[in-house]
């Protein structure tokens, strides 16, 4: 699946990207999944510090252009992201330092700011972020309701070089129009969760006509969590309908929607043939297409619940619109 966009910016951009976040974490998981990937001919990864594993993508990315003189690091999109206690300036710069050190690369093709969130870290020379008794995140409150210091670092890198595009992930509509105010560098990316219990999109329109990309993460419907109502994405009979008629696997017909809807899409998986079968392109009809628009309609849920996770809701408008599958 060679599909390509062209960014804000005038950088092309794969339509499938492989996610990495890998949900075992086991050691060498996330080596071997990228191996794969890289040979079956994914040009994007999509990587995080928070998913702890730069260093085995890196590793992965290294021995794959090794073996494939052919293959340049131009040829491989690498993205990246700054985790929430790494919001204040000069950490940000330290953390694309970090990872490109763990990643082994001298830029990566796209930063991002993770969540529209900041909080604590703690004094480790490393530093991971800082939990309260609560177990929870200590948050910023200065930089969490103010991204403009956050995003004049982002800028920065980007003028340097050191990420070739710069954008968000989490990001709500008003979250946007505030950055619209103070960015001299408006976002190339919003990457959000996207499937067909949670089309978002208003949000998905507004960052099209804002010249943003989006990227769907989760787009096979974060098939590892189980939603609190109702059924699981992989569960809805209508979808699979549509995937066995045309004989074609269920995460197929997820990617090929999101393709047709025009955006990035992130699958992610640690099996190799799963892996391969994902990056298969297929025909989707316009019937099915319009089958799964059906299907997505009025839906709106979310798998991440912020006061959960982070202990401080950063998009309570967002929150409220959560509906039951
Ligand atoms: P696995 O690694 O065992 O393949 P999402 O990106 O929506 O969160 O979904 C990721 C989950 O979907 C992973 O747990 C992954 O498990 C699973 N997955 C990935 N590809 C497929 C596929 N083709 N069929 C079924 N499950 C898949």
């Amino acid at each position: 699946n060679g599909k390509t966009y062209t960014l804000s910016n005038g950088q092309t951009i794969p339509a499938v990207g492989f996610g990495t976040f890998a949900s075992e974490g086991s050691v060498g998981e996330t080596y071997n999944a990228v191996t794969v990937a890289l040979k079956t001919g994914y040009r994007h990864l999509d990587c995080a510090w928070y998913y702890l594993n730069e260093g085995e993508v890196g590793d992965a990315v290294r021995d794959f252009l090794k073996e494939n003189p052919s293959v340049k690091r131009s040829d491989i999109y690498i993205t990246t992201k700054v985790w929430n206690h790494l919001h204040r300036p000069e950490d940000v710069q330290w953390a694309i330092n970090d990872s490109l050190k763990r990643l082994k690369l001298e830029y990566v093709d796209l930063y991002l700011v993770h969540w529209p969130i900041a909080s604590e870290k703690d004094t480790a020379e490393e530093p991971h972020p800082l939990l309260g008794a609560d177990g929870k995140y200590v948050i910023l409150k200065d930089l969490t309701e103010n991204h403009e210091p956050t995003w004049r670092a982002m800028e920065e890198l980007y003028n340097k070089g050191q990420a070739k595009a710069i954008g968000v992930s989490n990001w709500t509509i008003p979250q946007l129009k505030d950055m619209e105010k103070y960015a001299k560098v408006q976002p190339h990316v919003n990457q959000i969760e996207i499937h067909p219990f949670l089309p978002n999109n208003e949000l998905v329109d507004y960052c099209f006509s804002k010249g943003i990309m989006p990227q769907a993460y989760s787009p096979l419907g974060s098939q590892n969590q189980v939603p609190t109502t109702g059924e699981k994405v992989s569960e809805n009979k209508t979808l699979n309908e549509i995937a066995t008629k045309g004989g074609n696997s269920l995460a197929q017909v997820l990617i090929a929607w999101g393709l047709r809807r025009g955006y990035v899409v992130l699958p992610k998986s640690s099996n190799p043939a799963r892996i391969v079968s994902n990056f298969k392109s297929i025909e989707l009809s316009d019937e099915d297409f319009e089958a799964v628009n059906k299907v997505a309609e009025g839906r709106h849920f979310r798998f991440v619940n912020m006061k959960d996770t982070f202990g401080y809701d950063v998009w309570p408008e967002e929150s409220a619109k959560n509906l039951s599958v």
